[in-house]
């Protein structure tokens, strides 16, 4: 990474590379980077989410946001993890400068959605987390998968992290609110909302189940289909 990160006067814009006025910082550079390896992904599943909706003739994945993570947050996180704050730490140990969230209807496109990250060629998965099988003490469930994807910069291909996080929309309405009243703020939530939000989570999980059941019902024919592009 290091080479390309100190060439002089060249940065990428509109994903190529090219020769610049401004003098960016290294910094700049590497978020850069980390937004084409943002922008691939999301292209690859904005393809995906046609491919799979022809198909299944609904829509298996509804939504797809990304962000890259604010310089702010980068910092704060690793001074939680008592990391010493540079780049090479900050590029080895922070999982999800990148991430791509995946907002589907059902556990079963979760996984579906799953699957096909672990057949696309181009994407190497180094680590993934169940939090619908194995459920967060707070009450938080999503699918948790950590990618390399490769980057083409000139001649040299380099491979970024992206953190992709697949949830069903009841999963992302709770975690969305939990992220702004607990997992976010400074201030404590007292524990008998903390407690709330656990039974709720548990609740919205047998809605998502029992509604999925009704789908289920009126619609059985419809054959799994893999996808294996690049
Ligand atoms: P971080 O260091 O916070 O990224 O946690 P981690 O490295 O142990 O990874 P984990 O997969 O547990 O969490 C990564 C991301 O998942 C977080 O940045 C949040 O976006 C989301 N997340 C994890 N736990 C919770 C939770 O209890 N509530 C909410 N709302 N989001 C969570
Ligand atoms: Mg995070």
């Amino acid at each position: 990474m290091e080479s390309i990160l100190t060439r002089e006067n060249e940065i990428l814009k509109n994903n190529e590379l090219i020769k610049i006025e401004k003098e960016y910082d290294e910094f700049e550079i590497i978020m850069l980077i980390y937004q084409k390896a943002l922008n691939s992904i999301v292209e690859k599943f904005t393809n995906l989410k046609r491919v799979l909706n022809e198909h299944y003739n609904y829509e298996v994945i509804t939504n797809i946001t990304s962000r890259i993570k604010s310089p702010e947050s980068i910092a704060g996180k690793m001074k939680k993890k008592k990391i010493e704050v540079n780049y090479e730490n900050m590029i080895q140990n922070i999982n999800d400068i990148a991430g791509v969230r995946i907002v589907c209807n059902y556990k079963e496109d979760v996984y579906k959605i799953r699957n096909i990250i672990a057949n696309q060629k181009d994407i190497k998965i180094l680590k993934e987390k169940d939090y619908i099988k194995k459920v967060k003490k707070s009450g938080y469930s999503a699918y948790h998968v950590i990618i390399e994807v490769p980057v083409k910069i000139k001649e040299e291909t380099i491979h970024i992290k992206v953190e992709i996080q697949i949830r069903t929309a009841l999963m992302d309405f709770w975690a969305s609110t939990e992220h702004k009243v607990k997992y976010k703020p400074k201030k404590k939530l007292s524990n008998i909302d903390s407690f709330k939000l656990y039974i709720y989570a548990k609740i919205i999980n047998i809605i998502n189940d029992k509604m999925f059941k009704i789908y289920k019902k009126q619609n059985t024919n419809i054959k799994d289909i893999t996808i294996k592009t690049n």
